[in-house]
């Protein structure tokens, strides 16, 4: 049986992997990707171990998800991990009620996720937790934006690589408009503290995503900067899809 002995003698391996010099690149960032599904899991299955039914007492009417550092006052924040009221995988589902939520926000969190498995399930289980008329407002990174940029570019080229990828260790490898595809397409380098993109959304897919799941409506949402991080406005589309 798993338990956390494993994963954590699991961890204890891994660390001392990385740390060998006879570690090849490969496997060293494979490595990683693995230590940091540990770390979730661990995580996870301490939230799980106080509710095992998969389901919390609570039931909040406004909740977000994936919401890392930037909290909405009012809402019940679920993320894997801190600043959150709930840490939770949510790719095992979301541990609320049927029918009792209101809004459910979430923003740069989708693409994060994998797609099909991943990412269905969560279109799933946001209709089966809000109610009757129940929103659900998400928000990407908007794919057909950033592919206007290839293969010629425009204005938009240079403020999408200072903006997005300014602080970032892997600038000097963004040299044509397809290196610009491929970093928004999957946010991958070998920095540890960033998180890959799993796939890419526009306003058809997101329609798509949410109508198959049972939505009766998805439209374009307005951006609101009181509930939406600010810094997400420029370069993302957001759709409310109602229930
Ligand atoms: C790029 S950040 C976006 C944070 C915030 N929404 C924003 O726009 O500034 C992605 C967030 O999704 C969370 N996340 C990623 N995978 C998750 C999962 N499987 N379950 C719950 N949260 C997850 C991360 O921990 C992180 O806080």
């Amino acid at each position: 049986m798993y338990t956390d002995t494993t994963a954590t003698g699991l961890d204890q391996q891994i660390t001392a992997l990385l740390q060998e010099p006879t570690t090849t690149h490969g496997l060293a960032r494979a490595l990683r990707a693995a230590q940091k599904e540990l770390t979730v899991h661990r995580t996870h299955l301490a939230s799980q171990r106080a509710w095992p039914n998969g389901r919390i007492d609570d039931t909040p009417r406004k909740v977000q998800i994936g919401g890392g550092a930037h909290q909405i006052d009012g809402y019940f924040n679920i993320d894997i991990a801190l600043p959150a009221d709930l840490l939770w995988d949510v790719r095992e589902g979301i541990p609320l009620h049927d029918s009792t939520v209101d809004l459910l926000f979430s923003e740069h969190f989708l693409e994060h996720i994998d797609y099909p498995r991943s990412a269905k399930n969560f279109a799933r289980e946001a209709h089966r937790i809000l109610g009757p008329e129940g929103r659900l407002i998400t928000g990407v990174p908007d794919a057909a934006f950033v592919l206007h940029q290839y293969p010629e570019g425009t204005d938009d080229s240079g403020k999408m690589i200072k903006s997005w990828y300014g602080k970032r260790d892997c600038l000097d490898h963004i040299n044509t408009h397809l290196d610009l595809i491929n970093y928004v397409f999957r946010d991958q380098d070998d920095d540890p503290t960033y998180h890959p993109h799993f796939w890419a959304y526009d306003h058809e897919k997101l329609v798509q995503l949410f109508t198959e799941a049972g939505f009766s409506t998805v439209e374009p949402w307005n951006f609101d900067p009181e509930l939406a991080n600010p810094k997400r406005e420029w370069g993302s589309v957001y759709v409310v899809a109602t229930k």
